[in-house]
């Protein structure tokens, strides 16, 4: 009898448990890449324009080079049937959100939407406040891959319940789709969204620019450098399948090409999201460039996951580093200032370990090979030290690859 009640019971947990079961497991097990309209296009959008922008991810190297998400922002939406199903707005998306899904998945691509888990969004659109099965079902109908779930007009709700009930609205659509948590970092979504979704926003909005705070009257939005300074402490809970979101990229959308570039390798060194902001269909080739800059995309898609972490920092310099698989590192030096600066760093006298990870570089008894990810140069060995100018607002990013025969 104490047999069958322990087996019933066993029976009993592993229903639960699936009952339970809303993340999928093994979706963005490296930090998602892809584009969304909100940084560039703000409301502005239109199927035409998605539809190119798909387009150009495939004819500007983009879709090669890693990017797979084409996500759809704010204001895609129409009113709700007279049976509560949300409908896109008609005089923007006439062929509607299937017909948009088909078209991208055409390309090789996947489609990501827009949603919130209030009555309305930010822009005042509907919301999926007591819709969350209904919305869910109708995304897994269209083929939608990936959705943006906000938190405007969300007053009275429980951020973890919230962002619960959409996660099991969108597994008993039985789709696969990546979910992205965009509650700012309110309710330190780290802390508890590793079941429910795939990644969290840690802050409030990015704004194109490397150090400002953009006043919109009740709320700022961040520079590059405002964003990056507000990760502190959350390396420990992002990994594979739950990432920290610093927000998506202001990549091509006005800031220098130093700055640019900076922003990129700091994200590659957060492994955070690579979510372009920009306009694909117009960038220029220098932007092109940076984003699909492949041994950088490497640094951020690297297969371990670990974040990375700030080692030193004096005056306008800070040194990162990020533990990469084969024992290798990324090293990322970041000149926050205006000026050029030099630097010189000593391997064998740097300890640089990593408790998080259990990564040591071990620089006096290992020997690694400097690669600027950058210009593409060979910096030479550990063995010598580094000397070199930082321009302002600019990084050197490199990645130190281990070289397991050292021919002392
Ligand atoms: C919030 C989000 C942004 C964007 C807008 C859309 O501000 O944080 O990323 O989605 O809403 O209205």
């Amino acid at each position: 009898m104490k047999r069958v009640i322990v087996l019933l019971s066993v029976v009993l947990l592993a229903v639960a448990t699936d009952v339970d079961a809303q993340k999928v497991k093994n979706l963005a097990l490296t930090p998602p890449m892809g584009w969304n309209s909100w940084n560039h296009f703000g409301c502005n959008i239109t199927e035409e324009v998605i539809r190119e922008t798909a387009d150009a991810m495939v004819t500007s190297g983009m879709r090669d080079a890693g990017y797979l998400y084409v996500n759809v922002d704010d204001c895609w939406h129409g009113e709700r049937d007279e049976n509560g199903f949300i409908q896109a707005d008609p005089e923007r998306f006439p062929s509607g959100m299937k017909a948009l899904a088909d078209y991208v998945h055409s390309k090789g691509l996947k489609l990501g939407l827009y949603s919130d888990a209030g009555w309305t969004t930010c822009a005042g659109k509907p919301g999926s406040r007591g819709h969350e099965y209904q919305d869910a079902l109708s995304y897994a109908r269209w083929g939608v891959d990936y959705l943006k779930y906000d938190w405007c007009d969300t007053g009275g709700l429980n951020a973890e319940g919230a962002y619960q009930t959409m996660g099991r609205a969108l597994a008993a659509a039985g789709r696969p789709v990546v979910f992205s948590l965009c509650e700012w970092g309110n309710n330190q979504p780290w802390e508890w969204a590793g079941e429910i979704g795939h990644l969290w926003r840690t802050t409030g909005d990015i704004a194109a620019c490397w150090d400002c705070e953009m006043d919109h009257g009740d709320w700022s939005s961040w520079g590059v450098l405002r964003i990056l300074d507000l990760q502190g402490g959350l390396r420990i809970h992002a990994g594979p399948g739950h990432w920290n979101d610093p927000d998506m990229m202001e990549v091509g959308n006005g800031m220098s090409e130093s700055e640019d570039r900076g922003h990129f390798s700091m994200w590659a060194m957060l492994a955070a999201p690579l979510i372009a902001g920009n306009d694909l269909r117009t960038m220029s080739a220098a932007t092109r460039s940076i984003l699909t800059n492949r041994e950088v995309i490497a640094i951020d898609q690297d297969p371990l996951g670990i974040q990375g972490f700030k080692y030193s920092n004096d005056g306008d310099l800070e040194i990162w580093f990020k533990p990469l698989a084969d024992e290798d590192w990324a090293m990322c030096i970041l000149n926050r200032g205006a000026s050029s600066q030099e630097v010189e760093f000593s391997w064998q006298y740097e300890a640089v370990a990593d408790e998080f990870s259990g990564r040591d570089t071990l620089f006096k008894a290992r020997l690694y090979r400097i690669q600027d990810l950058w210009t593409g140069d060979d910096l030479g060995t550990t063995r010598q030290k580094l000397v070199a100018d930082v321009p302002g607002h600019d990084v050197l990013l490199v990645r130190l690859v281990r070289l397991l025969e050292v021919d002392e």
